[in-house]
Order: structure tokens, then sequence, then C-alpha cells
């Protein structure tokens, strides 16, 4: 199974995983567009087989955080479990290519997600580079994993990859646990 990252606005085809072929796929939807409700998703997708991608009936919260915005779980996660999917629009190349979102996420090299929609949660983890979630893909969708059992309150992150890291958050400095623990000190009132 192929680990997918985050892609940036403008972003060329060497800035992109695994490069470009001159295809334009179809416009598709990962899934339905608009707002849906935690559990209406979850039942969706056990009725699609999803199996262990089925995303676990987690309550969440957009909070700021260490950079800008970021996803808080309120119940605790096991270790192993679906967290949630991170859906949107999936793009065409030239789509793909002229496009100012910054919440890209390459799946392969010819599909992209435009994750901008609010109600697509999962577009407000931040990197760590000693994350508790990490991205997974199947059937061309991407879901986001625990890697840890995660307690509640705590913010959900994974490892946007070595590309992105290198050409958009090591400029300015990675604000992480790791990098970066007095921040995070302050943040939590110590
Ligand atoms: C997909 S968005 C994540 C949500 C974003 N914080 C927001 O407020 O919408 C990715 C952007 O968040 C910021 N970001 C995420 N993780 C970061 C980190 N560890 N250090 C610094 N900036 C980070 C960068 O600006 C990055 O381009
Ligand atoms: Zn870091």
């Amino acid at each position: 199974m192929k680990t997918a990252r985050p892609t940036r606005p403008g972003s060329s085809a060497a800035m992109r995983l695994n490069g470009a072929l001159p295809i334009a796929p179809a416009i598709r939807l990962s899934r339905a567009p608009g707002p849906s409700p935690r559990g209406e998703a979850a039942a969706e997708a056990r009725e699609r087989g999803l199996g262990k991608f089925t995303p676990g009936d987690f309550e969440f919260e957009v909070r700021r955080s260490y950079a800008g915005l970021g996803l808080r779980t309120k119940t605790a996660i096991p270790k192993g479990a679906c967290v949630i999917e991170y859906w949107g629009r999936l793009l065409t190349k030239d789509e793909e290519n002229t496009s100012n979102s910054k919440y890209l996420f390459a799946i392969d090299e010819n599909t992209t997600i435009d994750g901008s929609p609010r109600a697509n949660l999962a577009r407000y983890i931040n990197h760590s580079c000693r994350p508790n979630c990490e991205p997974e893909i199947y059937r061309k969708r991407v879901f986001i994993m625990a890697r840890r059992n995660i307690k509640a309150g705590e913010e959900l992150s994974y490892n946007y990859g070595e590309e992105y890291f290198d050409n958009h958050i090591k400029p300015h400095g990675c604000r992480c646990i790791k990098c970066d623990p007095e921040r995070h000190e302050k943040l939590n009132g110590g």
C-alpha cells in the first residue's frame, strides 16, 4: 500500500511525489460533495465494505494550534483505528497545476485530491515529525490511521513526507512538538 503526502499550490511536476503523466483524469469526487455528518460517513463506509478503512465514530474539534488551526480528538482513539477520511474533489492535471489550494493531497502521479471543503475536517491535521497518525491509500481514497493509542484532547498529526517538509515546512521552521517543544509547553500553559 502506498502512502501519499499533501502537495502544494502551484506545485511543479518535480515537486509532486511521483512526477506527472500527461493524462488528465476525468473529474471525479472521492465522496459526495457537501458536509457529511460523522455517523453518516461511517455508515456509508461500512456499506461499501471498506473493512479496516471504515472511519470510527470519533468526535473532533478544530482549534488554534502550533501551526494555525489544528484538529483535536474529543474521544480516545485506539491504535490501528481508521480516524477519518481526507476527502475532496479529484483534480485534473491542469487544475492541479494551477490550483492555489493549500489542501492538495497527491494520491499517485495521476490523482490529487483538493481537500479544501471545511467539512473535510482532516484538512486541519498538521505535520509532525513525531506523529500519532499516518495516511494510507485505499481505492484511491485517503484514510488517516492511528499509529498509537491517542488520548481524548490530543491534537492529531501525521508526517507530510520529506519532499513537502523540505519545500514548505523546513524553510519557516517546523513547529511540531519534536522540533519546537518550548512552543508546545507555552501552548499547553506550561
Ligand atoms: C493542510 S494545512 C494544515 C492546517 C493548517 N494549520 C490550517 O490552519 O489550515 C498545511 C499547512 O499548515 C502549516 N503547518 C502544518 N504543520 C506544520 C508544522 N509542523 N510546522 C509549521 N507549519 C505547519 C503549513 O503552513 C502547511 O502548509
Ligand atoms: Zn518537526
